[in-house]
């Protein structure tokens, strides 16, 4: 098939062009650089196909309490980036399958995350901006299904975790900032201080399990917006031991600092839609996934670790060979 992929240089991005690719599809990959979906008529230079599917991936966010920060940035430039690509899809490319991405902030989370109440009541205070142009996304895809038939799906990522994350300094989603703290109170003496009080729950997805299920929805579901989640979630006390166990650091010494930030105490996507339509989808257990994406840490030591530490981690340390 032929496939256009926006945020293809993202950490999703990267693992759903690796699937892509070796499935033998022929790809464009879109980034910033190659095309700043901020400007209108950005996509006109990639009308010389006619693509099957386009996934839509770009957005302009990043983990912790960014949103926090830049809630009116984030309308602006979120806004104009799925505008373009709704546009655009809609004008010069009717014939592709659009595939976007949702986010589980977008539920109220007072209510069932369960995808009839996607639009329903009012996101986290905190993420509001990032949740509502999400929300916005999904529902310009369905007015151009309903006007044009066009054909879309939407899915709902929960927290998206393994190797290949990001290594320029951004702000990390939990799991990483998670294992990069304690691999530095481990190698440089650095203290471990979490946000909250460690008992906000969360769940995760191994990336290439999303990337998998991803591709099979694609291929097989029209009109819908679909759940991906774990289906269950742990408590970040509980994350913490599982990485402290594996990295060689006493989890009593972990100190969590009740007065920070910590976004919702809990958000566990429901998935019976997910199992439903893949009742075959299988996940990489937490404790494998963990082990690669730290695995996958220590050859990013140069990046992850070094500009934190007062001296380099020590040769002798547990690397992964
Ligand atoms: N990661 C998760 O856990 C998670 C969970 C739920 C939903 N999602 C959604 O899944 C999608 C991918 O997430 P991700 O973690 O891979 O994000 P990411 O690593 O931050 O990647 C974002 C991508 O968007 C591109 N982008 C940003 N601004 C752009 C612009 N003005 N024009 C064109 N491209 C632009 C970036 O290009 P550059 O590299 O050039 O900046 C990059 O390729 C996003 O829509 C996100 O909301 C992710």
């Amino acid at each position: 098939m032929e496939i256009l992929v926006t945020g293809a240089s993202g950490f999703l991005g990267t693992a759903l062009c690796g699937r892509l690719e070796s499935d033998g599809h022929r790809l464009v990959r879109l980034n910033s650089r190659i095309c700043d979906l901020t400007r209108q008529g950005s996509l006109d230079p990639f009308d010389d196909r006619r693509y099957d599917q386009i996934y839509h991936l770009a957005a302009w966010t990043q983990a912790g309490d960014f949103c926090l920060r830049h809630p009116g940035q984030q309308w602006i430039i979120n806004q104009q980036i799925n505008t373009h690509v709704l546009a655009w899809w809609q004008s010069a490319q009717p014939q592709a399958k659009l595939i976007a991405m949702g986010t589980s902030c977008a539920y109220d989370p007072d209510l069932e995350l369960v995808e009839e109440n996607y639009l329903a009541g009012k996101p986290i205070e905190s993420l509001f901006t990032y949740a509502m142009s999400k929300r916005m996304l999904y529902a310009g895809l369905v007015a151009l299904g309903q006007q044009f038939a066009l054909p879309y799906l939407c899915l709902v990522p929960s927290t998206l975790y393994g190797p290949a994350y990001h290594t320029d300094g951004r702000q990390m989603h939990f799991i990483f900032d998670l294992i990069r703290k304690v691999i530095l109170g481990k190698e440089c003496g650095m203290p471990v201080e979490l946000w909250g009080d460690g008992h906000q729950r969360r769940e995760l997805v191994y990336v290439d399990d999303f990337v998998e299920a991803a591709v099979r929805l694609a291929a097989a579901v029209e009109g819908k917006l679909v759940n991906v989640g774990a289906g269950e979630e742990f408590s970040i006390r509980h994350f913490a031991r599982l990485i402290c166990d594996r990295i060689g650091y006493d989890f009593e010494q972990v100190a969590f600092d009740t007065s920070r930030y910590v976004g919702a105490r809990s958000k566990c996507l429901a998935t019976a839609r997910l199992h439903r339509l893949l009742p075959d989808w299988r996940q990489t257990p937490l404790g494998e996934g963990l082990d690669r994406t730290i695995d996958w840490f220590w050859t990013q030591r140069e990046k992850l670790l070094n500009p934190h530490c007062a001296e380099s981690p020590s040769p002798s340390g547990r690397g992964p060979g």
